[in-house]
């Protein structure tokens, strides 16, 4: 079985080709630092086998915060206790990427202390009916900065590599996406320039950490918004991130506005599986790199046939995971499909005291 197979992901040893997606976790204290039902949830985890794991959406400056209980990065004060989350994965054996967000016009004034959210432009989101602040070039800078030293409080705190999130409408999407940004000087118009704000974040990882610490993106390969990226340029941005030593490119899609076309529900056919799967193959014919796909993967068989058609060198899991956070280790065992029924409970965060599969009493330890 090809998804048993191990892999080298730019020096991390993945014992097979299953990630878990980033989920974010609601499990952090109010101030977003570790706790034990985390630490828990993590290893629970690395017992289940997935080769490698990624950490819900960590906050990387406080005008970013998109959801409440969200793990923080943004100072150093939480360098020592993640050593903690990261010490027990690695006991356990398994691999732990953070990544790396800032929620940028998808945040809630009811989290920044009542402060209007930020992005490139000033453009009304219909969902939340909430228009940010045009950031001006010394918050956009300071944002950079603080994707940089978050990058090296992780690499301090000993995770094997970052994720920077790229997709979904947060504030790197937003400076990605010509729906979102607007602008006219360095940071906006053509497609270059608008790849300046996610370019000038990856020099400044690399200038804190250096070039050799895996640096992965979660990118959106379509906004599915009128003006907004679309395939094509979501494959130029992924040649270009290859090109700046990035090591992996997740591919996703959607953003809040776009409605529910990130985290599909009733994903109950084969047909109805891997629903970025076409996406996920332009890439990966086109991309030196791994490229791992996401969304809607529910049977070994589909996760398979992706591996040996090389539509994707990796298989990630969201959903499946909450619900069967050892679902790598049956599927080893012979399990054909993961239970989980994509009925999205467990996306009603601000109702769940954690993130976790509501058809189960404890998803979780
Ligand atoms: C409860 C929940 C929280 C999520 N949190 C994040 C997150 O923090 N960062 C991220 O990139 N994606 C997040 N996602 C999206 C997933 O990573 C994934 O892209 C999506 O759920 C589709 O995969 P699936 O069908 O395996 O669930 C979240 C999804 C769910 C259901």
């Amino acid at each position: 079985m090809k998804l048993f197979e191990p892999f080298s992901l730019a020096g991390i040893d993945l014992k097979n080709r299953i990630v878990r997606s980033a989920t974010y976790e609601k499990r952090a204290d109010p101030d977003g630092f570790v706790t034990d039902s985390l630490i828990g949830l993590y290893n629970d985890l690395a017992r289940g086998g997935a080769g490698l794991i990624i950490t819900g959406n960590a906050l990387v400056h406080i005008s970013g915060r998109s959801v409440p209980q969200m793990l923080c990065v943004h100072n150093d004060h939480y360098i020592e206790p993640l050593k903690k989350l990261t010490g027990s994965v690695h006991d356990l054996g398994g691999n732990i990427v953070m990544q790396l967000s800032h929620g940028g016009r998808q945040c809630f004034p009811s989290l920044l202390g009542g402060a209007q959210p930020m992005g490139p432009s000033a453009v009304y989101d219909p969902s939340t009916k909430i228009t940010p602040r045009e950031m001006d070039d010394s918050e956009i800078w300071e944002i950079i900065d603080a994707f940089a030293d978050a990058a090296w409080r992780a690499f301090t705190a000993g995770f094997d590599g970052i994720q920077i999130h790229a997709a979904h409408g947060y504030l790197v999407n937003q400076f990605l996406s010509p729906h979102t940004n607007r602008r006219l000087d360095y940071w906006g118009g053509d497609e270059e320039m608008r790849f300046h704000f996610l370019s000038e974040i990856i020099e400044a990882i690399k200038k804190e950490v250096g070039g050799s610490f895996p640096v992965m993106v979660k990118l959106n390969s379509d906004d599915f918004v009128g003006g907004g990226l679309r395939p094509e340029e979501g494959l130029r941005i992924a040649k270009r991130l290859q090109g700046l030593g990035v090591c992996a490119i997740e591919v996703s899609g959607g953003m809040m506005e776009a409605g529910a076309m990130t985290i599909r529900s009733n994903i109950d056919s084969i047909e109805k599986e891997a629903y970025f799967r076409t996406s996920a193959a332009y890439f990966a014919k086109e991309l030196d790199i791994p490229v791992m796909i996401v969304g809607g993967i529910r049977s070994r068989a589909v996760a398979e046939d992706v591996l040996h058609t090389g539509d994707a060198d990796l298989i990630s899991l969201s959903r499946p995971l909450l619900r069967e956070p050892d679902l790598p280790n049956k599927f080893l065992a012979g399990k054909e499909r993961a239970d989980c029924t994509s009925c999205n409970n467990c996306m009603r965060f601000l109702k769940l005291d954690c993130i976790r599969c509501t058809q189960i009493k404890q998803a979780t330890s």
